[in-house]
This record gives C-alpha cells, sequence and structure tokens, in this order.
C-alpha cells in the first residue's frame, strides 16, 4: 500500500472513530428512573442542590423541560432543566459529570437545550450564574448570553452575586 493511501485511511479511521465517540452521547428527555444519577451529578456540583423529590415533582410539569445527556455505556452524565412560560425560558440548571468537563458536552447540552427552547416557542432565555463561575460564564457567552442584571448576594455558601444573563433565540 501507498504512503498516500495509507495516510488517507488512517485519517478515514480516525474520523470515524472520532463520530463514533461523539455518537456515543446523546440528549434526551428525563425520565424517573434517571433521577439518582441527575441528584448525584447535581450534589457534586452545587452547594446548595436539588432534592430528588424536587426532580420527581418537575417531571410530571408541562412548563418545564427536563433533559439529560447519556453515554451508551457510562449513563447520564449530564443533565439541564428549563422552564418555559410562553415565549420566555429560564434555565435553572445544567450539568456535566466532572470527569468529563472541557470535552465539548456542555456546549452541545446547552445547544440542544436552546433548540427545546425554540420548539416550544420560547423566544429569550434568562439564566442566573455565580459571578466567579467562568466556565459557566464563557460557556453562556459563546451562546449569545449577556449580562442583563445582579442579584446582590443571591447565593448561599459561599454568598456571592448572580449574575442575570439573556439571550434573544
Ligand atoms: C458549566 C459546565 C456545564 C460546562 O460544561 P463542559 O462540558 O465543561 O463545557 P464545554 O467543554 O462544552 O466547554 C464550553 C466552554 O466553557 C468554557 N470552559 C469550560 N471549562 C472551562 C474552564 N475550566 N475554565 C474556563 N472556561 C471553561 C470554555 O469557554 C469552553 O469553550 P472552549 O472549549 O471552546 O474553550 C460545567 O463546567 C459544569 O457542569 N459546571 C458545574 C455546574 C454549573 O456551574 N452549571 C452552570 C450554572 S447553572
Amino acid at each position: 500500500m501507498g504512503a498516500p493511501l495509507r495516510a488517507s485511511l488512517e485519517r478515514r479511521a480516525r474520523l470515524d472513530a472520532l463520530a463514533d465517540e461523539a455518537a456515543a452521547f446523546g440528549v434526551r428527555p428525563m425520565r424517573a428512573e434517571d433521577v439518582d444519577a441527575v441528584v448525584s451529578i447535581e450534589t457534586e456540583a452545587f452547594t446548595s442542590p436539588w432534592q430528588r423529590g424536587t426532580f420527581l415533582e418537575l417531571l410530571g410539569r408541562s412548563t418545564v423541560e427536563l433533559l439529560v445527556m447519556e453515554h451508551r455505556s457510562l449513563g447520564i452524565i449530564g443533565y439541564a432543566v428549563l422552564w418555559c412560560v410562553l415565549d420566555q425560558g429560564e434555565l435553572a440548571n445544567l450539568a456535566i459529570v466532572p470527569s468529563l468537563r472541557g470535552q465539548g458536552l456542555g456546549t452541545r447540552l446547552l445547544a440542544h437545550v436552546l433548540e427545546t427552547a425554540r420548539g416550544r416557542g420560547v423566544e429569550t432565555v434568562y439564566l442566573e450564574v455565580r459571578e466567579s463561575n467562568a466556565p459557566a460564564l464563557q460557556l453562556y457567552e459563546r451562546f449569545g448570553f449577556s449580562q442583563v442584571g445582579v442579584r446582590r448576594g443571591y447565593y448561599d455558601r459561599p454568598k456571592e452575586d448572580a449574575r442575570i444573563l439573556m439571550a434573544r433565540l
């Protein structure tokens, strides 16, 4: 086999492997049996985490979109919660399991959330984020979110201001 052909086959194999890995992750609506895994990610991500019962109660509400990101062998690795009221949405929670952060999964999950919001007729999405949360702020800015306000002392443990961000879809 000549060198150009080998290089081309190797490149193709690398692209196939990447596509295969990307296809291993999917986003779907949350179900009751996902909630334990979601709570464990929530508890690692936030100092005042939502409890199991909160997620279970929200599952039945038509104004809330609960999404999970699932890996075909690792199981649930991320989730998001979006409130939708008429043309406004509020992104309440979004998290990826710590060991898989920084690989583009939060970006994929957020893209899905915003697509879901658009599909429900949402035109404006709001969210609150700790002002020290640089990864989240960068992620949201990349999706066109900008600061529209501040809630002083909004968060506990540690006490911190929330930035209110907004994006038009
Ligand atoms: C915010 C969060 C969901 C991002 O998930 P992720 O899978 O790491 O995100 P991605 O890999 O898609 O990165 C998206 C962007 O975030 C930013 N980012 C990610 N990790 C970062 C870090 N450690 N420091 C600074 N910026 C970072 C970058 O801008 C990155 O884009 P780039 O890779 O092109 O530079 C994740 O950090 C998380 O679960 N945090 C805890 C929960 C949380 O704070 N949620 C948001 C508040 S509701």
